[in-house]
């Protein structure tokens, strides 16, 4: 079985304040409805992660960042390492981000480095890929997203990619309310499922929880969820209001 996991990607937002009472919120609400075996998590700004650990306790709901470095230790200004998230005992990063890789310039051989650190730290990353709009509609969206896996994580051995968890985030579905089609995030999931097995075998394949992103919303998660190849959501905008929210996670059955 596949772990089911539902992450908030808070990105650049809310104040220390409103970050506080987002956490409580969610922490008290999966408390009281959450049942089922999926995990929730917050990745959340870096400002914030120790304080949001430490309120978050013995909650099911866990913390995760939203990048780290490619090296240990250094003059590196304005960086954080995998080892620091790791000596603050912080489970889950998010790597390779759509944002990271169009603002900041990310490729596949610095997220292949990227994706050794954490792993090295034992840290779980949530490795992005996903197609632009352009490359959608020119039809080369599976060879561009193949490509995106191959180069960041190819390099791992079966073991050390079973660790990984992947999210598929088209990026012309990220923040514009328009949703890929359950049946568009069922083909792109399997594509990629299709192509680990290529490499590692069908039962390491089949161990790998892949997220689907992009305007995923409380009204339409549970169709996306269905999907036999869809093992739960990277959520941006929605993961910013506790009820929505926390009404993605109890989509994910
Ligand atoms: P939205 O849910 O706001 O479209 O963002 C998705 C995303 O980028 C999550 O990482």
């Amino acid at each position: 079985m596949r772990q089911k996991i539902v992450a908030g990607n808070w990105k650049m937002n809310k104040t220390w304040e409103d970050a506080k009472i987002l956490t409580a919120e969610v922490m008290g609400m999966v408390a009281d409805e959450v049942k089922g075996n999926v995990k929730t998590i917050l990745c959340v700004p870096f400002p914030y992660l120790g304080s949001l650990k430490n309120q978050l306790g013995s909650s099911t709901v866990k913390i995760g960042a939203q990048n780290c470095s490619e090296h240990d230790w250094g003059a590196y200004t304005g960086e954080v390492s995998a080892l620091m998230l790791k000596s603050m005992e912080i489970p889950y990063v998010i790597l390779g981000h759509s944002e990271r890789r169009q603002y900041f310039g990310e490729d596949g051989k610095l997220l292949a480095r990227k994706i050794d650190k954490t792993l090295a730290a034992n840290l779980t990353p949530i490795f992005c890929c996903g197609e632009q709009l352009e490359i959608r509609e020119a039809g080369t969206h599976e060879k561009l997203v193949k490509q995106q896996v191959e180069d960041a994580l190819f390099h791992l051995s079966a073991d050390a990619l079973k660790k990984i968890v992947i999210a598929y985030e088209p990026v012309w579905a990220i923040g514009t309310g328009k949703t890929a089609s359950a049946q568009q995030a069922q083909e792109m999931h399997a594509v990629i499922r299709k192509h680990l097995a290529s490499k590692y075998g069908a039962p390491v394949a089949n161990e790998i929880s892949i997220l689907y992103g992009g305007s995923v919303k409380a009204d339409n998660a549970q169709e996306l969820f269905s999907c036999p190849d869809v093992d739960g959501g990277l959520v941006g905008g929605a993961s910013l209001k506790s009820r929505e929210f926390v009404d993605i996670v109890k989509a994910m059955k």
